[in-house]
């Protein structure tokens, strides 16, 4: 391909791009194909001779787009959002086009210089304390990793490190088996199942405590288990709370649980992956607070921020920990500018580094703070309104309404919510997955695309509404009767076109 060709097959996919979003509404949010649909038609082999772009292009539309989930249809609460935006792809598609991969300073200077800014930037946007930036004095610093897995699990190892030399330090007979084989880390039992997996692939078991009524592991419930752990003979080293966690969006309280882990000597981390984009607004920035207990934190422009996947920001308050566990040196990879800049290959697992510090800029030059702001505030008040479409109909339950995600059941047995959502499910026509909330069957519904309107939750209610009609009809006076609210007119009209139908 030349460059010619490239102008024109760049534009095209361009305008296929633009093309597809402006459909998007209108496409059924799930795929209709069969697994194992791909394999009839694609070729058993590559082609030994290189094909146009036309057809390359004619093909996505045919074999590709059938088997798309439209994560940025308006129709898709499944999950949690994963970001979108055009400035993101553009962003990408530039990082494509530059093609460097940033191991080192030299490398690519503007790759680790730009990602030290947009850390700032991000770490200033959401209030961090100063000692985690990188235009700090100190230690600390930010860095873009791929995701929170990742993140979860490479601290768990800086977390690892510490302690070993911690305690070498005052025994030195003790060797790093000894002490590796002991360790033991916590989170709660609503951590994503990346916390758990960091343990797995960390060697360091991870407790995950029964979280109390709201969602949250509260600091008593820590102690005790450390202390059993410690009266086992087990070494304490790790706790993963949680700012937003996945089944509720549920915010650990870091003034408890951080006293704890420093009293302890344990290394905190904090998971926001979903909800620390909110904390660019000042009025959800309280549910930060007891960060400066953290060792670690991290969130996921990724999910909420307008960034396109992936792009998972990670703060630390002494990357020396880091440096120390992942440092593994060799000729090729020195240059002279060493100190000058991180170098950020030893603060992740892989040596390379993709140019993700683009996007990010892109997204906070072209939104700047108010433009994610408004994305936010906009799709909490939409979830704030399903949540009183739910409330304006008593057969139904509300039991958790969080950031963007609302949680709610049928009234009665588990089966009847099972049902409800088996049924909604067969429909195609939104997506959604359950959640499990004190031992109860749940619909999680979170409004993701960033796209949505009022419109759309309105036509998700409806679906809602329909098929949980087949299940608990409606008697009249079973809806809107909370009055003062706007759904409730549309709610109760709906009902009644149900109702009406129903009696014909
Ligand atoms: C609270 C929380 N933590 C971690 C993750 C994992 O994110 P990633 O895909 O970036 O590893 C998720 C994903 O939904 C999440 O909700």
């Amino acid at each position: 391909m030349d460059v010619q060709e490239f102008r024109e097959f760049g534009k095209a996919a361009v305008d296929y791009i633009a093309d597809y979003f402006q459909t998007i509404r209108d496409r059924p949010v799930l795929p209709s194909v069969q697994p194992g649909y791909l394999d009839d038609l694609l070729p058993k082999e590559a082609p030994q001779t290189g094909e146009s772009w036309q057809d390359v292009l004619q093909d996505v539309d045919r074999i590709i787009m059938p088997g798309l989930t439209h994560w940025h249809s308006p129709n898709f609460h499944a999950y949690y959002p994963t970001a979108h935006s055009f400035p993101a792809i553009v962003g990408e598609m530039m990082s494509a086009g530059f093609g460097c991969v940033g191991l080192s300073w030299m490398a690519s200077p503007a790759y680790t210089e730009l990602e030290v800014a947009m850390m700032n930037w991000l770490g200033k946007m959401l209030h961090l304390p100063e000692e985690f930036l990188n235009c700090s004095e100190g230690p600390g610093g930010g860095v873009i990793q791929g995701s929170a897995s990742e993140v979860t699990f490479v601290c768990l190892l800086a977390a690892k490190e510490r302690k070993v030399k911690e305690l070498r330090q005052i025994n030195p007979e003790l060797t790093e088996g000894d002490i590796k084989g002991k360790l033991i880390a916590y989170s709660s039992d609503q951590s994503n199942s990346s916390v758990e997996k960091a343990g797995l692939l960390g060697s360091m078991p991870m407790r995950l405590l029964p979280a109390d009524d709201k969602g949250r592991l509260t600091a008593s419930v820590l102690l005790d288990a450390i202390e059993k752990d410690k009266a086992q003979g087990l070494i304490p080293c790790y706790v993963v709370a949680n700012l937003g966690t996945t089944p509720t969006c549920a915010f650990d309280d870091l003034n408890d649980l951080g006293p704890v882990c420093n009293k302890e000597q344990l290394w905190l981390h904090v998971d926001a992956a979903y909800a620390g984009t909110a904390f660019s607004c000042p009025e959800y920035r309280h549910l930060l607070n007891g960060v400066e207990y953290a060792e670690s934190f991290n969130f996921n422009p990724h999910k909420w921020m307008l960034v396109n996947f992936d792009c998972s920001a990670m703060w630390v308050k002494d990357a020396r920990y880091l440096v120390e566990a992942f440092n593994v040196e060799r000729i090729y990879l020195k240059d002279n500018h060493k100190g000058l800049a991180p170098e950020y290959r030893h603060w992740q697992i892989s040596l390379g580094r993709r140019f993700r510090a683009l996007k990010l800029w892109f997204v906070l030059r072209m939104y700047g703070v108010e433009g994610i702001q408004k994305h936010v505030r906009n799709q909490i008040a939409l979830a704030q309104y399903f949540e009183s479409l739910v409330r304006s109909d008593d057969r139904f339950q509300v039991c958790t309404s969080s950031m963007g995600l609302v949680c709610f059941r049928l009234k009665g047995d588990d089966r009847l919510t099972k049902n409800l959502l088996e049924k909604v499910h067969q429909r195609r026509n939104i997506y959604v997955i359950p959640g499990q909330f004190h031992q109860r069957f749940v619909i999680r519904f979170a409004v993701c695309s960033r796209i949505t309107e009022r419109s759309d939750i309105d036509y998700a209610w409806q679906e809602f509404l329909s098929q949980a009609e087949e299940i608990v009809p409606c008697s009249k006076g079973d809806i809107g009767e909370k009055k003062g609210i706007a759904a409730i007119g549309l709610c109760s009209a709906a009902c009644e076109k149900i109702c009406s139908e129903k009696s014909k």
